[in-house]
């Protein structure tokens, strides 16, 4: 296809107001896949992002389209829709001229609208409005028009009215990406500049590269160079994606295509990176590329210590499809070995965990999610606690899979905050947070984050109806609840971004928690001096509803060194599983003893107390 007949665009829209839809319904009318070799929703293919309604990963499909007599090719990328993988949207839009804006007609303008428009309109893409679910007897197009109007100062004029669940607007929708979207421009003479929009693993052929050829061209064979990772392969294999992968021959500027070139993990090219050929290079990479820096971590401990074996080689390959995704063996007194993580932030970690724990069969425990605090002792020395600079001497040379992990940074635990006499002074970790809300919710955002010790910067009117508020925040405060706060107070309409801005003294001390006399280590917390009494008292009061009473009495407490700040206690109780059975049915007996020993299964003992995982996240979700 000539250049001037090629689209490459991607689809933008707030969760559930119909993206897949309207992919699928794309990929059917121009009869990229068949109706019946038609999965529901082509494009989001991993089991997970099936079940939680959100596309993780990228994805991306070739579609022939004829309009005027005139063949196409458009190319649709896919994009992921939540705040813990935004450089993973803004890398796909890069690789686009154009998108498609998609708004539920029934609802209007969301939180992820702004947020995508945003980065598409950095991005200079041509935009074409979509309003979706015009079916719906609730639907109010005239008014949501008006509202992307005034809200995004979008020109709707020729906004396109579509139900992609029935099929109409299709049409409308393909011509107008021909028509509106600007082709590529042409460089094939140029030195290669591939941008990667999406990478992943297969145990087959290894690593499998998603990229728009930005300049140049490349073909089979070719000695490539990754700008960033620094590595060179040959390409074993070069195709499109239609959207099963089909082998070309070449691929020139303005298309997009795939690569497999013998890859062992996608560390080696991840998103964002710049492919360019070896002995040809290009002057300078494309712009954009970030090191995925973990921003949150937690300990994985596997709850049969027996499976510590199987969690390693679970997260070796996850992390081979996965390369922000980092892990450090860990052990813990009370949890025995485990691995310490980093993830993008708190969506990330949870599929992280839900994977392992599925497509696995792991039953793990979570400890509570933490960030890296930098510790100034009184002898001079300063040292990063859960992270240090320091030689990360484990495991690293015996397995190159996983030598990018930490390599500038160790792992250790709150225990080792050194004794309130041995250290001066403890700095944490800030962001600048962005927030955009409806004006209603602007008093109970700013309430927000004022108790999460928010430091007001700036707020400012976007639009008559909406604002932006800019505070300056502990990252700790955010990885708790901090967004689910934001979307519950704004019902959903607010949206958020932030950048980290540096570390700064603050009044931390570590918040211990003592379950039957024991400290639990993994429970172990370090908070804002102010906070520890009413955390201190949350936190008991919560383990007490999450642990189940035992047979004798169990003490749970908060304390601040040898200081008890807050106290509870689970009284007794004899529990038997076959109160509830009478006469001598053997095999519902059996039944209610296997659950009981699966229930037992999710507990981790902690002493003589069985304590379940949940009581584990407690820590991060306290109101
Ligand atoms: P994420 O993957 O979470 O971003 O969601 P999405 O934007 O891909 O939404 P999806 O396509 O999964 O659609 C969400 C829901 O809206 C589904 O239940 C669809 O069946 C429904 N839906 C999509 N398009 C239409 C439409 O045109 N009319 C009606 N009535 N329902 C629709």
């Amino acid at each position: 296809v000539p250049v001037p007949n090629i689209r490459n665009f991607s689809i933008i829209a707030h969760i559930d107001h119909g993206k897949s839809t309207l992919a699928d319904k794309l990929l059917e009318t121009t009869g990229t896949v068949q109706k019946r070799e038609m999965k529901d929703q082509f494009l989001d293919n991993m089991d997970l992002e099936r079940e939680r309604g959100i596309t993780i990963k990228l994805q991306a499909a070739r579609m022939r389209y004829v309009c005027d007599g005139e063949p196409y090719c458009l190319n649709l990328i896919d994009t992921p829709g939540h705040v813990d993988f935004s450089y993973e949207v803004s890398r796909s839009l890069a690789a686009c001229e154009g998108a498609l804006l998609v708004v539920d007609a029934s609802q209007g303008v969301e939180a992820q609208t702004l947020a995508n428009v945003y980065l598409a309109l950095e991005n200079n893409l041509e935009i074409i409005t979509v309003l979706n679910k015009i079916d719906l007897p609730g639907a109010e197009p005239d008014r949501v028009l008006q509202e992307i109007e005034e809200v995004i100062g979008l020109d709707c004029s020729n906004a396109i009215l579509c139900s992609a669940k029935e099929g109409i607007g299709i049409t409308d929708i393909l011509n107008a990406v021909v028509k509106r979207i600007p082709p590529p421009t042409d460089t094939s003479q140029k030195p290669l500049r591939a941008l990667i929009f999406d990478s992943y693993y297969d145990p087959y052929r290894g690593v499998i590269v998603y990229f728009r050829v930005i300049d140049g061209t490349v073909k089979k064979g070719d000695r490539i160079y990754f700008m960033a990772s620094k590595k060179d392969y040959f390409v074993d294999e070069i195709g499109v994606l239609s959207p099963n992968q089909l082998e070309v021959d070449e691929l020139y500027a303005g298309e997009v295509g795939y690569i497999s070139a013998s890859i062992r993990s996608v560390a080696d090219a991840r998103v964002g990176d710049t492919i360019t050929h070896f002995s040809r290079k290009a002057e300078s990479s494309l712009p954009g590329y970030e090191e995925a820096t973990p921003m949150v971590f937690c300990g994985l401990f596997p709850v049969d210590a027996d499976q510590f074996p199987e969690l390693r080689e679970a997260l070796e390959k996850l992390q081979l499809n996965d390369a922000a995704l980092k892990f450090e063996p860990e052990t813990s007194s009370a949890m025995g070995f485990g691995f310490r993580c980093g993830f993008l932030g708190l969506l990330h970690m949870e599929i992280v965990q839900e994977r392992l724990e599925r497509e696995y069969n792991l039953s793990l425990i979570t400890t509570a999610p933490s960030v890296v605090y930098r510790v100034n002792c009184t002898s001079g020395e300063t040292f990063l606690l859960f992270v240090n600079n320091a030689h990360s001497q484990v495991l690293h040379s015996a397995n190159p899979m996983i030598s990018s992990n930490f390599s500038k940074v160790e792992c250790s635990n709150p225990s080792a905050l050194p004794e309130p006499g041995l250290r001066r002074s403890i700095e944490e970790p800030l962001v600048k947070i962005e927030m955009l809300t409806p004006k209603d919710y602007i008093g109970s955002l700013m309430e927000l984050a004022q108790d999460r010790r928010g430091e007001f910067k700036e707020m400012k009117y976007i639009a008559e109806n909406r604002a932006s508020l800019t505070y300056k925040l502990p990252l700790a405060e955010m990885v708790g609840d901090f967004f689910d706060q934001l979307k519950s107070r704004s019902k959903g309409y607010a949206s958020m971004e932030y950048t980290f801005v540096g570390y700064e003294e603050s009044d931390l001390i570590k918040l211990d928690v003592h379950i039957n006399g024991e400290p639990v280590e993994p429970l172990a917390t370090i908070v804002h001096k102010d906070k520890a009494y009413p955390i201190g008292r949350a936190l008991t009061q919560k383990l007490k509803e999450l642990i189940p009473r035992q047979m004798f009495k169990v003490p749970i407490q908060a304390c601040i060194g040898s200081k008890v700040i807050a106290s509870e206690a689970l009284s007794a109780i004899r529990k038997d599983v076959l109160a509830k059975c009478y006469g001598g049915d053997i095999t519902r007996k059996k039944k209610l003893l296997k659950k009981q020993a699966e229930g037992k299964k999710r507990m981790k003992a902690i002493g003589k107390v069985d304590v379940p995982q949940e009581a584990f996240m407690a820590v991060l979700k306290l109101e």
